[in-house]
């Protein structure tokens, strides 16, 4: 993958195919540290213990259309080639956070890519599931909450196409405001 944005979705339908109901990407931006940190947590079904440490492993998937899952080593992969770490906290029947790290100017490290089209597929395809969105860059932080939005739209659904154009430059606007792009 070119663009951490992609492994994003691609985590964040691991908490869809889960029954999350609400999922959370955190996207942290430390200069000082030099640390870039991709958070993504849900109150899924979670997985026990032995499963976990198994996840990481390319041939380990519960699909049965296709024997090699590939989502989570591949962002731990990416974290890797930026000398960052990767780990998954999960418990059974509470939820999963999934966390990466990375060091914010290694040539390998990936950039952010379109997270204002990340969130605005996640959001319009999966309309029962509550997102929340939190950018921080050093001391500048933008939100965006699916909750929010939805009492500010009362009928008006968030699959209308006027709404997902809007949520995506919503997005980008916020994070190039408080951050200057990654
Ligand atoms: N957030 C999550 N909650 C519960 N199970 C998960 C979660 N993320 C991943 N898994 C489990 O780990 C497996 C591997 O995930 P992944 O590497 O993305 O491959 P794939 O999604 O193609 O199966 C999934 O099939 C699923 O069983
Ligand atoms: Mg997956």
């Amino acid at each position: 993958m070119k663009e951490l944005s992609l492994n994003i979705l691609d985590i964040a339908q691991n908490s869809i195919a889960a029954n999350a109901t609400c999922v959370t990407i955190q996207v942290c931006k430390d200069t000082a540290q030099n640390r870039l940190t991709l958070c993504i947590e849900d109150d899924g079904k979670g997985m026990t213990e032995a499963f976990v440490k198994k996840v990481c492993d390319p041939f380990v998937t519960t699909r049965t259309t296709r024997k090699v899952g590939m989502g989570i080593p591949l962002l731990k992969l990416a974290a890797e080639q930026a000398e960052g770490t990767f780990s998954i906290q999960s418990e059974v029947g509470k939820g999963t956070k999934v966390t990466a790290t990375f060091t914010l100017n290694h040539i390998d490290r990936l950039p952010l890519g379109d997270i204002g089209q990340t969130m605005s597929v996640l959001v319009s395809c999966n309309q029962t599931v509550d997102f929340v969105y939190i950018h921080k860059a050093d001391d500048k932080t933008f939100v965006f909450d699916t909750k929010q939005m939805r009492a500010a739209l009362g009928d008006v659904p968030l699959n209308d196409p006027e709404v997902v154009l809007w949520m995506q430059e919503y997005i980008k606007e916020g994070i190039l405001s408080i951050n200057g792009g990654v």
